[in-house]
């Protein structure tokens, strides 16, 4: 490696949804000549294909205390602690490792979820960015939040016409915001991840972040609180072959955690339908759909008549004899195609995609936006329900679904919205014209010149200022 060139280490959450934008982020960075050390849980490397390496990108990791089995457990809680103190201990010793080795850190890059991170560089006085892969309004939302801005704390998050002004953002009620301010909260250590983010930014003289974003999509949400953090947009961060782009390094070295058994033909089955006419079904990595709310899915597509690709993972609580419970199960083979996993970017820039049913975790979102599909949302939890806020009310690609009393989404509501987004309703005309829009802005920031593509070269060069 020259002397000259900048030698980044990236540290990331070991899971799909925080994986695969760091990964993004390590193939961009090397495009430009610097040198990455890729670093997440030794659980989640061990998964990931590195069997095509790529000059200037090298793998470590971490202990999360799971070191042989990639399980993000049942409790949150305890996982981030271990995650916290096993990975704290691990990281400060390959640090001391590599400086022995004489490798020199320009900066230590460090993801959300994993603000121990900078504890640790800290020690050994290495600079840190954060790089942010949620939306800016939520790095607000949580700021805001922490602060303990009056609007948000003096109201009853309880009452249900809570509705709070957060600068920059549209009016938020209590299913706006992230899941975690809302009592029960049950994954206590993640609202308390947050805010150690918040304060680590807060000991910073000029603190910078990195988001997976980009400048215009939340223009105001980043100018609200540019005066306490800059928020640089550096995304969307997807393969660049989906960003019309040419590819920036070899796809094969990818990060796919989960593995799909058997050979499913999803691409070639999607060749056969018509153009906008496929329904695309995916609640991310990481949630579980109870069997009561996987009927109703399952019937609402049925009704619409029309052919869709559900992936419905075998790794998570709905095991395989469990779909084979689903009492329309034939019906559901006849009409559509239901994977365990797919190149879900892949399947979103397919010409016969029409619309997503998606949970919003902000990589499906963001990858929907840049494909221009419009999006049917079902948030789940964490970031979700903010995420389906911006793309009903700020982007207007896509519509919410609505539960009823027991807090099912009934068949007939999926149905009813999957025909307002595809058929041809005039809110779904407006909606499919914001998609094709925000696609053109998402591509334009991504291109040589755009704002994410200028963004990112200037973060390069200000490590200049760091070696
Ligand atoms: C989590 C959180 O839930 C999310 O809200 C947060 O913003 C990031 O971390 P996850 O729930 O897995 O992530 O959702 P998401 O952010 O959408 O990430 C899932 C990733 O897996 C996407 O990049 C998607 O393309 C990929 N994926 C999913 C596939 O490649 N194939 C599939 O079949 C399903």
């Amino acid at each position: 490696m020259a002397d000259h060139q900048p030698e980044i280490l990236l540290v990331t959450f070991p899971s799909q949804g925080h994986i695969n934008p760091s990964l993004q982020f390590a193939k961009r960075l090397i495009s430009i000549g610097v040198h990455v050390t890729f670093m997440t849980a030794a659980s989640a490397i061990h998964l990931m294909n590195k069997t095509s390496p790529l000059q200037g990108l090298s793998y470590a990791y971490f202990s999360d205390g799971y070191d042989h089995c990639f399980q993000l457990t049942d409790d949150s809680n305890h996982y981030m602690a271990e995650i916290k103190r096993c990975g704290s201990q691990t990281l400060r010793e390959f640090l001391a490792q590599s400086i022995d080795r004489g490798t020199n850190f320009t900066c230590i890059v460090y993801c959300t979820l994993v603000p121990w991170v900078a504890t640790v560089a800290r020690e050994f006085h290495i600079p840190t960015t954060l790089l942010w892969n949620q939306p800016a309004s939520l790095l607000n939302i949580y700021y805001h939040y922490f602060k303990g801005y009056d609007e948000i704390i003096s109201k009853d998050i309880n009452d249900p016409s809570f509705l709070v002004k957060i600068p920059g953002l549209p009016l938020l009620s209590r299913h706006d915001l992230p899941s975690f301010f809302i009592p029960p909260n049950s994954h206590v250590m993640s609202l308390l991840a947050f805010k150690a983010h918040i304060e680590i930014l807060d000991q910073e003289t000029n603190p910078r972040v990195l988001v997976n974003t980009f400048d215009v999509l939340e223009a105001e949400a980043i100018k609200a609180i540019d005066k306490y953090y800059k928020l640089v947009g550096i995304g969307p961060l997807i393969p660049t072959a989906f960003l019309g782009r040419k590819k920036l390094a070899e796809t094969s070295s990818g990060g796919d955690l989960f593995k799909v058994t058997k050979e499913y033909r999803e691409m070639e089955w999607l060749n056969s339908k018509p153009e906008r006419s496929v329904i695309y079904v995916s609640f991310g990595s990481l949630s579980v759909l109870a069997k009561p709310q996987m009927e109703e899915l399952a019937k609402g597509l049925l009704d619409t008549g029309r052919p869709f690709l559900w992936v419905i993972r075998e790794s998570g609580e709905e095991k395989e004899e469990e779909m084979e419970g689903l009492t329309c199960q034939k019906d559901l083979e006849k009409q559509g195609m239901i994977v365990p996993w797919c190149s879900q970017v892949e399947v979103l820039s397919h010409p016969s995609v029409g619309c997503f049913v998606t949970h919003c975790g902000w990589n499906s979102t963001f990858e929907s936006l840049v494909s221009g599909v419009p999006m049917v949302t079902f948030p789940q939890w964490t970031d979700q329900g903010t995420n389906s806020k911006l793309v009903q009310d700020a982007w207007k690609t896509g519509v919410r679904l609505t539960k009823n009393e027991e807090g099912i989404v009934e068949g007939r509501e999926i149905k009813r919205c999957l025909e307002m987004v595809m058929g041809g309703d005039m809110r779904g005309e407006e909606i499919r014209r914001n998609a094709r829009k925000w696609k053109d802005l998402a591509r334009e920031a991504a291109m040589e010149g755009g704002s994410s593509n200028a963004n990112l070269k200037a973060f390069v060069v200000s490590l200049e200022t760091l070696k």
